[in-house]
């Protein structure tokens, strides 16, 4: 048992804090979210994915990371994952194992956690805090956030309503799936310059624009903090910002929607 966690945790018990889980290539993180302010009130746990992502190991690193978080087990649990989620239903795969195309994700979690949870897309949760608590706090119009990592996660979010599984980094780019051309792991792969990769993404957005025609683009994942290097590189008529949370906009959303729909 983590004393500081626990303290922390038992003070904001009942519906004023809930536990966000972010599954990702990479790590498992979670944390305990005050769900007024958007903070995070426990320490971090991270523990790295499991090799191939397969659903029954990924269901046990998460309930280590949920073990050493050693949270209130009544706060709701909110989960998220990269692909599309449809009523709890995982029903794409496109940088993990393809077990997870038609599985029942939110239902396999429950059982495994031995609770309620709430399963959601993880660029969806990430635009969910943004407006909770970010970059679109208070909008009444049309904000598109788009995480830029491995893949391109989409959230759009309508005077202050997210529209679910967007999956706008699957349009078609040149002939290709967009984030095989502009997500950073393609600026990595081919070594692009920043300028480089800014044309790619001004094709992107400008796509996105003519889709969408949204009043402000957010951009998340971990390289919107060097958003001064690359953002000028992008010429659209629309706005564009950097997300205000990087590494926790995962764990803030995806407790804040699961604290909205199991209060
Ligand atoms: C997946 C999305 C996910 C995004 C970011 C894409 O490849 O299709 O569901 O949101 O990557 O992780």
């Amino acid at each position: 048992m983590t004393t500081q966690a626990s303290s922390v945790i038992s003070a904001t018990s009942g519906t004023t804090a809930a536990i966000g889980i972010d599954i990702g290539g990479t790590g498992i993180k979670g944390g305990v979210v005050d769900l007024a302010s958007g903070a995070l009130i426990s320490p971090r746990v991270k523990l790295p994915t499991p090799e191939g992502g397969k659903p029954d190991d990924i269901a046990e690193t998460t309930k280590k990371v949920l073990e050493q978080l050693d949270a209130d087990p009544h706060l709701p649990i909110g989960i998220d994952f990269p692909a599309v989620v449809q009523h709890g239903r995982t029903m794409s795969a496109a940088n993990v194992s393809k077990k997870w195309i038609g599985f029942e994700a939110e239902k396999f979690f429950e059982q495994a956690l031995g609770r309620p949870i709430l399963f959601v897309n993880d660029a969806d949760a990430a635009g969910f805090a943004e407006t909770e608590y970010g970059a679109a706090k208070g909008r009444k119009d049309v904000v598109m956030l788009t995480t830029l990592g491995t893949g391109i996660g989409s959230a759009l979010i309508v005077d202050g309503f997210l529209v679910p599984n967007t999956e706008l980094g699957h349009i078609e780019l040149d002939g290709h799936d967009a984030e095989k051309k502009a997500a950073f792991s393609a600026k990595e792969r081919e070594d692009l310059s920043w300028e480089k990769w800014g044309k790619r993404l001004t094709k992107y957005y400008q796509a996105l624009e003519k889709l969408f025609s949204p009043d402000l683009f957010i951009v998340g994942g971990g390289v919107s903090k060097h958003f001064d290097e690359w953002g000028h590189f992008v010429d659209i008529r629309t706005e564009m910002i950097p997300a205000q949370f990087l590494n926790n906009a995962g764990i803030l959303g995806a407790a804040a929607l699961a604290a909205k729909a199991k209060p």
